[in-house]
């Protein structure tokens, strides 16, 4: 269901569960992406008539209220992005949220404080995330699932509130479904896949799934180590997962049995320690020093990488190839940007980090067909699990 077959919402509240989950730099947004994904459903809301009240969370507070955690920088972004003032309430669903929503205007939006102070947000009991579900739902006449960031958790504000009022996916959940579908179903051909990132476990199930989906696996960042490792090489002081490399040899084999092309850098940027200032020198892959780690994937791999996704229909691209917050460890990530936004085929950005790292680094984000606003989402979404805050809109 979409927003349109809730009918006429003119005074109607409207509860819209958004991701502002933003990286902050003290109370400093430094990527506001999420937020500015989020107005389209919350312009579209306000055109109607609605009485918008937003719930999202912030980090992951241990469900108590934790300044650290308040969204008054997001409510001020927000304000700022919307043209209006966005009320803060100083509560999830207490005395203050129900005073604030019953203050609500036609066509103005108020924010609640980061769900996630309440500690029945993301309980595992059933009936614990129904009695916070039970007082959000107690606030408003419709619900609106608009945070895609956070589909895949089974919590109260994403997964139980939308089983207690009429409810409809937002445009930035469609969007999401829309685009990533286009890889999962059906993906034109050749589909090059580029994952990077600190750790291979996190990324195990998408890279089961996508040996039977995609033609190229291009893999870079902190878990590259761990397939270097995996076959055979030296990786110095670099980051490794000695746990994961039986797993990964067995990816490796399997691979190569389904004819899906794995390409692993043939370069790799080292340096001493993880530091601006630290002398940097490239090296071959199978010849890292053993005092040094590996920091970014290496020129000839740019190239590599740059030419693997040229010709390719679809490519998703999710982690960055190095730690790119640091110019000298930027160049692989900057690389494979380039080559995405320049590639004709549909491409996918997926994950916080290399959206925000595609923003950091300067480049036009229309020239992505899709940058999503979802990390584990996406991930989750790309490895075809059934995410609990969609199959709650569809059942
Ligand atoms: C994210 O940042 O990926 C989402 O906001 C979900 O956050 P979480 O991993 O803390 O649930």
């Amino acid at each position: 269901k979409t927003i349109q077959d809730l009918g006429d919402l003119r005074g109607k509240r409207v509860l819209v569960r958004s991701d502002f989950n933003v990286p902050l730099d003290g109370a400093t947004i430094t990527d506001d992406g999420r937020i500015r994904a989020a107005l389209p459903t919350l312009q579209e809301l306000l055109a109607g008539g609605a009485r918008v009240v937003v719930t999202a969370h912030l980090g992951r507070p241990k469900g108590a209220p934790d300044p650290k955690y308040s969204l008054a920088p997001v409510a001020a972004r927000l304000g700022e992005l919307l043209g209006t003032e966005v009320a803060l309430a100083k509560d999830v669903v207490g005395e203050d949220a129900r005073a604030v929503v019953d203050g609500l205007a036609d066509s103005s939006v108020a924010l609640l404080e980061n769900v996630r102070f309440d500690a029945r947000e993301t309980s595992k009991d059933e009936g614990e995330r129904g009695a916070l579900a039970d007082e959000l739902a107690a606030l408003a006449d419709a619900f609106v699932s608009d945070g895609f960031g956070v589909v895949h958790r089974k919590q109260a504000s994403v997964y139980d509130v939308a089983e207690r009022l009429p409810h409809a996916a937002g445009k930035l959940v469609l969007t999401e479904i829309e685009s990533l579908s286009r890889a999962t179903e059906d993906p034109e051909r050749p589909y090059a896949v580029v994952l990077g990132g600190a750790k291979v476990s996190d990324k195990l199930g998408v890279i089961a799934n996508l040996l039977d989906k995609a033609d190229r696996l291009l893999i870079g960042g902190g878990m590259v180590f761990t397939f270097l490792a995996a076959k055979g090489y030296d990786v110095g002081s670099s980051l490794l997962e000695e746990d994961q490399i039986e797993a990964v040899k067995g990816y490796l084999t399997q691979a190569q049995e389904k004819g899906v092309e794995i390409v692993l850098p043939s370069d790799i940027v080292v340096a001493p320690a993880v530091s601006a200032d630290a002398p940097t020198t490239v090296v071959p892959a199978d010849g890292m020093p053993a005092d040094q780690m590996g920091l970014d994937i290496g020129p000839a791999a740019q190239e590599e990488f740059a030419a693997k996704l040229a010709d390719a229909r679809t490519i998703v691209w999710n982690g960055p190839m190095g730690v790119f917050e640091i110019e000298a460890f930027a160049d692989g990530t900057r690389a494979v940007a380039r080559a995405m936004s320049e590639a004709e085929g549909f491409t996918i950005v997926g994950g916080g980090d290399s959206a925000a790292a595609v923003r950091q680094l300067g480049f036009d984000e229309t020239t992505f067909s899709h940058i999503s606003t979802g990390g584990g989402a996406s991930l989750e979404f790309l490895e075809g699990k059934t995410l609990p805050g969609i199959q709650v809109l569809e059942d």
